[in-house]
């Protein structure tokens, strides 16, 4: 780590692209080597090559910067710039990996704007986070432009392939799940190639070669395995066995060969994938969507039984959307239409509690949670009964967010008993739950200087989506044909119940849960205050909601917001979900007493928020503290 003395008479703590690292405790830190010798914490001292090129990162205090033991200072680093108190003038990022968030912050330096940022950091994620987005994945983008006050939709969803039928799931009848989530079947069209390049050329100001510089060197220099990278790695070590690419990329032999976890600080480099990016700095999506890596994706997908073909690829187009407006006590709302339902289900949720409760509850109060779950359990039927890619059904949306049909949906409201999902919406089969409970999917929030802002979530759905790695390429390919109503009624992945409206058909988007938001100031409803969106399969929406219900009616920071307990309902499975220590026991009594069956998880999901104070301008960071990720900033 490199430090150099600023005019400012602040020191700025010049990061290597690797030299990032937290640590859960002290004997973590110490544990770690670094195997490839080049960079990190190497017997309890910090160490770096002497090459590495320091990126932008934080500002800190010159008494805190001189003070800090070297060998704590990138663990402390990451902390404070995390540190909800931490207010910058300049633009802020959050995103799910700290390498990622530095890639935004260098673009914001050079005078990018919010979609250089944030297209930087969606193309580092697809590297240093491998298991959550890449490039053979799709999402989302809200973009903010404050000068003209329009917000844009970009949905580069996956589709699926020509060659996909509403039944090709099914064998003898029944659902092989294994066949959606692991695999060439499972692989939906990828959008992100498309997206990330549509977001830059419509909204960006920086060349490609400069705004995917960040992720080609992090590709060629590797990236250290952490206690986060292992848990996924574990939880899709057969996946990941089955291919051999993704084997070699993501795995390391064990004492017997067999491809294992990694340990804790390996470097995950990928030279294939730096090649790739670097192709597509030079040529643009046509080399992914037309030329040699369209070629090479189908005849992988091909060779692994898949469906999807060069003309697939050819034909995927990215769609500009309008984004669904509401308004939450005063605040305008601008969050994800169809084909997510998450925006859906964050406007009606936050509609029920206010037509309910105009003044606003305590948050940790039995009756303001009872709602919340109510509300939850009723747009979540919605949800089920009516969505679908809206180029394929009809799909009433001005209705669903009214007030007329959210008082509809409430009159069946009881304050004091639980309603029964099965009396909200009847289903042919009650399932039982199939949730695997990890944080897939990632989210990053943007506010520049002027306060343009981007919300992006973007996915390969499962953890290392479908494990097929396009061999020569590096490109790890998704397994969206999960978010399909594979076998309509029964649920998916996330335990999630969704019915015809979301079955397979070619070219179709299959539903999302993807809830990219922008909650706007009072005052000034051109001005962005919250920007945000989370990882986390069916709980994505209520992370933002909660988040959201925080910051608007409790007047908690951002970050804290984020850190509360995360509270949710999906209507089916019919529980009452709560991340250990959400809330206290006497709550949860006073809930089972409402008839609500509770079940205490372990915490759940990626939040990854941004925020302008409306009284000072100052920004703020609030990353997921359940996780790796972090909020940078400038002055
Ligand atoms: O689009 C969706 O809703 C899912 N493919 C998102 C995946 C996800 O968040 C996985 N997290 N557990």
């Amino acid at each position: 780590m490199q430090t150099k003395r600023q005019k400012s008479g602040k020191m700025l703590i010049g990061l290597p692209l690797q030299g990032f690292r937290r640590f859960n405790t002290r004997s973590q830190l110490k544990k770690v080597g670094s195997p490839d010798g080049d960079v990190g914490i190497i017997g309890g001292k910090a160490a770096v090559a002497e090459d590495e090129r320091p990126m932008a990162a934080c500002r800190l205090p010159r008494r805190l910067a001189c003070t800090t033991p070297t060998v704590l200072a990138p663990v402390l680093l990451v902390g404070f710039c995390a540190l909800a108190a931490r207010p910058f003038r300049g633009g802020v990022i959050a995103s799910a990996h700290p390498i990622a968030s530095a890639a935004a912050l260098s673009m914001l330096e050079r005078g990018g704007n919010a979609v250089d940022a944030s297209v930087a950091a969606a193309f580092t994620l697809a590297v240093v986070d491998p298991a959550h987005s890449g490039l053979g994945g799709g999402g989302f983008a809200l973009l903010h432009d404050v000068r003209s006050g329009q917000t844009r939709v970009l949905d580069f969803r996956e589709t699926a392939p020509s060659g996909a039928s509403r039944d090709m799931y099914l064998r003898s009848g029944k659902l092989e799940p294994k066949l959606v989530t692991d695999g060439a079947l499972a692989v939906a069209v990828p959008g992100a190639v498309a997206g990330y390049f549509a977001a830059l050329s419509s909204f960006g100001t920086l060349k490609p070669s400069v705004v995917l510089a960040p992720a080609i060197l992090a590709a060629w220099r590797g990236f250290p395995v952490t206690p986060m990278y292992q848990r996924l790695a574990k939880a899709r070590l057969d996946c990941l066995r089955s291919n051999p690419g993704a084997a070699r990329i993501f795995l390391r032999p064990d004492s017997d060969g067999v491809p294992d976890v990694p340990a804790l600080g390996t470097t995950i480099r990928q030279p294939e994938l730096a090649r790739t990016l670097e192709l597509l700095a030079r040529e643009g999506p046509p080399a992914f969507y037309t030329g040699k890596l369209a070629r090479s994706i189908a005849s992988a997908v091909k060779e692994g039984g898949g469906i999807l073909t060069t003309d697939d690829l050819a034909r995927f187009r990215i769609v500009h959307r309008e984004p669904l407006v509401g308004s939450y006590r005063g605040h305008r709302i601008a969050t994800m239409p169809p084909p997510s339902a998450g925006g859906l289900t964050l406007l009606q949720v936050l509609g029920m509690i206010e037509l309910k409760e105009p003044a606003g509850l305590p948050y940790d109060e039995p009756n303001s949670l009872h709602l919340y779950a109510e509300a939850l359990r009723r747009a979540f039927a919605d949800r089920a009964k009516y969505l679908g890619d809206p180029d394929f059904v009809e799909i009433p949306l001005r209705t669903l967010v009214s007030a007329a049909h959210l008082n509809e949906l409430l009159r069946t409201f009881d304050p004091s008993r639980a309603t029964p999902s099965n009396d909200v919406l009847p289903l042919p089969v009650l399932p039982a739950s199939a949730e695997r409970g990890e944080k897939h999917t990632t989210h990053l929030s943007v506010l520049d200087r002027s306060g343009n802002a981007v919300a992006m979530t973007t996915t390969i759905n499962d953890g290392f989506g479908s494990c097929l790695v396009v061999p020569g390429t590096g490109i790890l390919l998704n397994d969206e044909m999960d978010d399909f109503a594979a076998s309509p009624w029964q649920p998916n992945l996330y335990g999630l119940v969704m019915g015809e409206a979301n079955s397979i058909a070619p070219g179709k988007r299959p539903v999302s849960s993807m809830a990219p938001t922008i909650i706007f100031q009072k005052e000034n409803p051109q001005r962005a205050m919250i920007v945000a969106g989370a990882a986390g399969g069916s709980t994505i929406p209520t992370s933002v909601i909660q988040i959201a219900l925080h910051v608007i009616d409790h007047g908690t920071d951002v970050a804290f917001a984020n850190g509360r307990g995360r509270v949710h309902h999906q209507f089916q499975p019919d529980e009452l979900r709560l991340e250990r220590y959400a809330l206290d026991p006497a709550t949860i009594k006073a809930l089972e007493a409402k008839g609500h069956r509770v079940e205490v998880r372990n915490p759940w999901g990626d939040a990854e928020a941004v925020l302008e104070d409306p009284r000072t301008g100052l920004r703020y960071g609030g990353p997921d503290p359940r996780n790796e990720g972090a909020a940078l900033g400038q002055d």
